[in-house]
């Protein structure tokens, strides 16, 4: 009984966002695109409306959501204020694959938060998410809108085989573009700390904040990460995951050792390592850092457990939008082999 629109991503269908935001606007929950994966939408303001979201996912009530608005100024009606780098950062960034970390002022349900002082905002970049929150016109409180643990959707029939019956609506623009989510950056204090590495890099954050941290949590050590959601299990694929180190030879050593064992093994490797493997389900994942992020949830899905028994994974730089990417493929793996 989830009612699907098919919208155009350009111009999307009018009549499809009244009956989105309708149902928004009476408390339902509703999932569409942004530019880095698919969201669950409810009313912000709301707090049963927000309850929905974290039945649908199955997601820990301690885990705070991101308000998504279309404009700076509906974005300025959620916090206590801005600080200078972060006015930076929000005029240089967004609309885009941006979340900022304030002081919140208590418009949005306490559910939102989790009952932090703190408030995620962002302001999407995709004509959908924008067309959604200005005729909306309140905050709509989104995760990713896939199952708690499983891989952020990156298209429409992946929410829809997660959430199909569990909420209320799903706007389907075809495939997300960045396919790894916003970076999450705290400004509560002078220096920017980035809690989650996303869409938006490092070395794009310093070139208009001047210096950026990175949440000690990130680098794995034993400390809570101050993004709480960072502390569970997420984007696990149906079976295991192993990173593999080293240059292609070492995916085919490890490839022909399992196949030895009798697995089937699948793989997930740059377009440039896939064409020099064999023996194996190959998914190659793009010549370059942008198409392996874009296409990496995706990927994480195809392999199911009747298909194959280990999915093997190669490293990808942790330079540019490869910090996303490991950061991601070091959650969702269950080994790592270096041969
Ligand atoms: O790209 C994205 O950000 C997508 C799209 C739908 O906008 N959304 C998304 O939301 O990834 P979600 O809920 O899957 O991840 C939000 C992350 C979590 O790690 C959460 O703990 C953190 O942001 N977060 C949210 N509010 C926070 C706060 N007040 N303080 C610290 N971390 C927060
Ligand atoms: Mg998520």
């Amino acid at each position: 009984q989830t009612k699907r629109w098919n919208v155009k991503t350009e111009q999307p269908d009018q009549q499809a966002i009244a009956e989105a935001v309708d149902l928004l606007q009476n408390g339902r929950t509703v999932s569409f695109p942004t530019e880095t994966v698919y969201g669950l939408g409810a009313d912000a303001t709301n707090a049963p409306a927000v309850s929905g979201i974290f039945q649908a996912k199955g997601r820990p009530e301690d885990n705070p959501l991101i308000a998504h608005v279309a404009t700076k100024e509906q974005l300025l009606n959620l916090v206590t204020g801005l600080s200078l780098v972060a006015e930076k950062l929000l005029d240089a960034f967004t609309p885009g694959p941006l979340t900022l970390v304030l002081p919140s002022n208590g418009t949005c349900a306490a559910n939102v938060t989790a009952g932090l002082s703190t408030i995620g905002v962002r302001i999407p970049d995709h004509p959908v998410a924008q067309a959604l929150l200005k005729t909306c016109d309140r905050p709509i409180a989104a995760p990713s809108a896939n199952l708690s643990g499983k891989p952020s959707p990156t298209t429409a029939d992946h929410v829809w085989a997660d959430l199909q019956g569990k909420i209320a609506g799903l706007v389907d623009a075809g495939p997300t573009g960045v396919g790894v989510e916003s970076t999450v950056v705290d400004c509560t204090q002078e220096i920017p700390v980035i809690l989650r590495p996303g869409g938006i890099t490092k070395a794009q954050l310093e070139a208009v904040a001047g210096s950026v941290m990175v949440d000690p949590a990130l680098a794995g050590t034993a400390e809570n990460p101050k993004a709480p959601g960072m502390k569970y299990t997420h984007y696990a694929p149906e079976v295991p995951l192993w990173l593999v180190a080293g240059p292609p030879d070492n995916v085919q050593a490890v490839i022909d050792r399992e196949h030895a064992n009798r697995k089937r093994i699948g793989v997930m490797a740059s377009t440039e390592t896939a064409a020099k493997l064999h023996s194996a389900r190959i998914i190659p994942l793009g010549s370059d850092l942008r198409s392996v992020a874009a296409n990496l949830y995706d990927a994480l899905r195809v392999f199911k457990s009747g298909d194959v028994d280990i999915i093997l994974c190669e490293m990808f730089s942790k330079t540019d939008i490869g910090q996303a990417i490991m950061n991601r493929l070091e959650k969702a793996a269950t080994d790592f082999v270096d041969n």
